[in-house]
């Protein structure tokens, strides 16, 4: 079993493209959306939240959690496969969104200029500036946080002409810097996909999310026999949220694009 963690639908945009690309496989998601959102929170709560999550996904049988959450790949990620997995589950593997994108970012960046956007979370703790500076040291790294992007995603304001004046305004604080790359470093923003590569213009690259976190799954799970072989292979896919399950299925169904058949509620103490 392969558990998908988010803190709430975003992460089913990157379960849509596993089950597009690795089919075969059974998955447990778990959206925490009764404590969402998580990029205003402290790193102590992101982390305390995750790591709930992770152990969660751990019961239910899964052997590797992604964490589609750039919030808790960014916060949360290092301090759990440091500490938490070798202390109580040194067999299983969690993996983020960080790496993945941040790789694909220097593979396909011409000129070494790449944007980075994503919650305030995300963006304050400087981690895609880490992992892109590691890969390449030349690189300029220019962030900008965009909080208004998930709630309006979330309320179905996509493409309105308010929204496209929020991102603009947003977009064109890096747009300055001349970037070649853009990362979209958080779950919401493959939604607003075509408005970003529109403002952005025809001589920047916007990485999707879902696609690069896909392509880097089958690299690992290629690289990691141990893992792969330990994985459930039913075709198997269950839901589960912290809130409400009737309607987890309704919205989760927008973000699959997917008939969500049933939902579980996985509670967690406070
Ligand atoms: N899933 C979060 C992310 O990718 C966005 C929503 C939230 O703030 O919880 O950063």
């Amino acid at each position: 079993m392969i558990g998908v963690f988010d803190s709430g639908f975003g992460g089913l945009t990157i379960l849509r493209s596993f089950l597009t690309r690795l089919p075969q496989y059974d998955y447990t998601y778990l959206g925490d959306n009764a404590r969402t959102p998580y990029g205003n929170k402290s790193q102590a709560v992101i982390y305390a939240y995750t790591r709930q999550a992770v152990e969660f996904l751990f019961d239910r049988g899964c052997v590797l959690v992604i964490l589609a959450c750039n919030t808790a790949s960014a916060k949360a990620l290092r301090r759990i496969q440091q500490e938490f997995l070798p202390a109580r589950f040194p067999d299983r593997r969690v993996l983020g969104v960080v790496i993945p994108l941040a790789e694909a970012g220097v593979d396909v960046s011409r000129y070494g200029r790449i944007g980075v956007i994503g919650t305030r979370a995300t963006i304050e703790s400087g981690v895609y500036e880490q992992e892109l500076s590691k890969l390449r040291p030349d690189l300029k790294v220019f962030g900008q946080a965009c909080p208004l992007l998930v709630p309006l995603v979330e309320e179905d304001w996509v493409g309105k002409p308010e929204t496209n004046m929020i991102l603009k305004k947003y977009l064109f604080r890096i747009k300055r810097k001349k970037i070649d790359t853009l990362i979209l470093g958080c779950t919401h923003y493959p939604f607003l996909q075509k408005d970003i590569e529109r403002i952005m213009g025809k001589n920047c690259r916007v990485l999707n999310g879902p696609e690069t976190v896909s392509d880097k799954l089958i690299d690992y799970l290629s690289r990691h026999p141990e893992i792969d072989q330990r994985l459930g292979r039913n075709r198997i896919v269950n839901f589960f949220t912290t809130d409400d399950p009737a309607r987890f299925r309704l919205l989760g169904q927008k973000f699959l694009r997917h008939n969500i058949p049933e939902v579980e509620r996985a509670v967690f103490e406070n």
